[in-house]
């Protein structure tokens, strides 16, 4: 028998289990995160793929390696998945609304999402981003009361960006997280008003750095937005045919499926794979032909 014969099948075939194995780990994320937008019909984007884009963005910045920046995108991407066991009275309210055993209950939620992402081989150093992302470094967060450098860096990055959409596009009756009032989101004063609560969140972030946020992971956020905001405002809108959308263009509007179901948020950048249920859906006509882009 050709022994070098036999070690290379073996080789193939453990690459081809290998390539098995992402495959069916990126499907289970995948079905996941649909699990997971199913819960933000209380946020006017989706909160998981904006936390999971602007966190695995913030990751490369500061320079952790190509399998970090994967997870942080995973963990960021399912990070409120405990909430799936939550009442849905206490997922539709924001803290100051919710009665003693309602906030315990929400405490739960990082913990709950850590066991859930246990049960699958592979997700172990996920499943403790998600755990942690509620912990701050000053030992005040939840549910561990974790401090500096126990809490994972990845849970650090996650802590920032989460608070900011939070506050940024967390939908509100007549409040938002930060305490101060905000009208309704298409009010007559919602450009304004977006002002005001950009103001509020980089002022809190800059005030809690080192107290409860990371500094590093602050300072190269605020870079990040303030960036981002100045391009966004020397943009213009124009329509585009789906079969012209290309990869990486910025969307100036939110797209829905005939049932509700968030396809892709404003400001987001369209994937390839956007690009496809987009042709799909155009062709059933849930989708107009033209789409409104940032240029
Ligand atoms: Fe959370
Ligand atoms: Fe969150």
């Amino acid at each position: 028998m050709d022994i070098h014969k036999k070690l290379r099948e073996l080789e193939e075939e453990n690459l081809l289990l290998g390539e098995k194995l992402v495959e069916n780990f990126l499907h289970t994320v995948d079905v996941l995160s649909l699990i997971v937008e199913a819960l933000e019909r209380f946020y006017e984007t989706s909160h998981s793929r904006f936390v999971a884009n602007k966190s695995a963005e913030l990751a490369e910045k500061l320079q952790l390696g190509p399998q970090e920046v994967f997870e942080v995108h995973t963990a960021a991407l399912l990070h409120d998945i405990g909430k799936v066991a939550l009442p849905e009275v206490i997922n539709s309210k924001f803290i100051p609304e919710m009665s003693k055993e309602q906030y315990s209950l929400y405490k739960q939620h990082p913990e709950l999402g850590r066991q859930m992402l246990l049960r699958h081989d592979g997700f172990e150093r996920i499943a403790r981003i998600v755990g942690e992302h509620h912990e701050r470094i000053d030992g005040s967060g939840f549910p561990n009361n974790l401090r500096g450098e126990d809490i994972h860096p990845g849970a650090k990055i996650i802590a920032v960006v989460d608070t900011y959409h939070n506050v940024m596009f967390r939908r509100s009756k007549d409040r938002f997280s930060i305490g101060d009032s905000a009208p309704a989101r298409y009010g007559a004063n919602f450009l304004r008003d977006t002002e005001v609560r950009y103001g509020q969140i980089i002022s809190h972030l800059r005030n809690k750095s080192n107290v409860l946020y990371n500094p590093k992971v602050v300072e190269a956020f605020i870079d990040m937005v303030e960036i981002e905001r100045k391009q966004l405002g020397m943009a213009q809108i124009e329509r585009v045919a789906i079969n012209n959308l290309r990869p990486g263009m910025v969307l100036a509007d939110s797209y829905y499926t005939t049932y509700g179901l968030l396809i892709a948020s404003r400001g987001e950048k369209i994937s390839d794979k956007m690009i496809a249920t987009m042709m799909r859906l155009s062709d059933s006509n849930e989708l107009p032909p033209r789409i409104l882009i940032l240029m």
